[in-house]
């Protein structure tokens, strides 16, 4: 069946922007510089093969939940790697979601209410802002990393206020400051939710306990999908969070739980980063690589890096560029970003060599020098 008119058109009108989505994957032969494992752990062997034995200790031997986890999904591997990370992350509560979007959802769509206001960070990532759609609270944006907006807003709000934002955000790699953040939120009463999904594993168990900040936020979503190579997510805060999330968190009660082996997973990428800190120092030191070695374009501290490359042809034809040259990165368009801040986003991992690194740079030289 064809789809309605008017919604061919929107299709069509993205052929035309030059911002159409399609699906592939990484070829084989390129270098993956575009997947968020930063720590190569979703292609690691001993965490393979450790989630096969915590399965097989666990005893469970269903391969599906069976059910919502108020109903019949929630199995002890469940009950076990939350207890965990609640250890690790020093919380006092955790609860695990399907995924990051699942958890921001169920967070920022439960926690405030009608009357309250959420102010958030205006590069927050898509979830953060579909959550905030469902809540019934006032919703407004500061700018990007700017805590004088922030202050200013926060005078003018209404009812509890929420501050949400990122420690690491995704397109752009650059920091939140939790500390300054921390501060004004205690100034003014408001509460602190950061989205941890860029930082958990790259530093530390996170910016904000890395920080030590942890006892002074209200909540820390941190999400499994990245460098712990796993999938899921999870919200740390209090037990009374907790237990209020898991009577009002729709896209918590109302969802089949996850398969067992997808928690033994996420407990092994834990256990084995707990015993292998050092991935987190190569990657230290890769980050650092490449700051030196790409001193002529912008750069962060995290495994995030963007080229800015204005025009979403541009910015295709430099990704197929690198493609060829053996380098998989992504092209982030507009409206994915705001048109002309069109990047290609670079995500560094431990196991990339210095040679592999600097391939890269080199070849983003050479089409800036033929093309630009
Ligand atoms: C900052 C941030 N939060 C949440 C998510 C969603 O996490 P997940 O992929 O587990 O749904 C992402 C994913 O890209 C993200 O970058």
């Amino acid at each position: 069946m064809r789809l309605p008119y008017h919604i061919q058109l929107r299709l069509e009108e993205r052929e035309k922007e030059n911002s159409f989505r399609m699906l592939g994957s990484i070829p084989p032969e390129c270098t993956d510089f575009s997947s968020n494992d930063y720590l190569g752990l979703a292609q690691n062997k001993e965490v393979n093969q450790l989630a096969k034995q915590i399965l097989v200790d666990s005893k469970v031997t269903l391969h599906g939940a069976t059910g919502s986890r108020l109903i019949s999904g929630n199995h002890i591997l469940y009950e076990q790697t939350e207890s965990l990370l609640a250890d690790l992350h020093q919380a006092e509560g955790c609860l695990i979601y399907p995924s990051g979007y699942m958890a921001n959802l169920g967070l920022l769509s439960a926690i405030p209410q009608r009357g309250d206001t959420i102010l958030y960070d205006a590069l927050c990532h898509a979830s953060i802002r579909d959550g905030i759609r469902l809540s019934l609270a006032h919703t407004h944006s500061f700018q990007h990393n700017n805590l004088q907006d922030l202050e200013k807003k926060i005078k003018r709000s209404r009812g509890q206020v929420y501050v949400v934002t990122e420690s690491v955000f995704s397109m752009d790699g650059d920091e939140a400051n939790i500390q300054a953040l921390v501060n004004i939120c205690e100034t003014y009463q408001a509460y602190l939710i950061v989205d941890e999904a860029h930082s958990l594993g790259v530093q530390g168990w996170g910016k904000v306990q890395q920080t030590n900040l942890h006892q002074r936020v209200f909540a820390r979503v941190v999400t499994f999908g990245k460098a712990m190579g796993a999938h899921g997510a999870a919200v740390l805060g209090s037990w009374e969070l907790i237990k209020y999330l898991i009577n009002f968190s729709r896209p918590f009660i109302y969802t089949t739980g996850m398969p067992p082996a997808a928690l033994a997973t996420i407990q092994a990428a834990y256990r084995y980063l707990q015993g292998h800190p050092e991935l987190q120092q190569l990657l230290a030191q890769k980050i650092s690589f490449y700051k030196q070695k790409a001193h002529a374009f912008e750069t962060t501290s995290t495994p995030i890096q963007r080229i800015i490359e204005p025009g979403n042809v541009a910015v295709r034809a430099l990704a197929s560029f690198l493609h060829q040259q053996g380098y998989y990165v992504k092209p982030i368009l507009s409206p994915t970003v705001p048109a002309g801040t069109e990047r290609i986003r670079i995500c560094l991992h431990a196991q990339h060599t210095e040679q592999e690194i600097a391939g890269l740079i080199e070849s983003i030289h050479q089409w800036r020098e033929r093309y630009s």
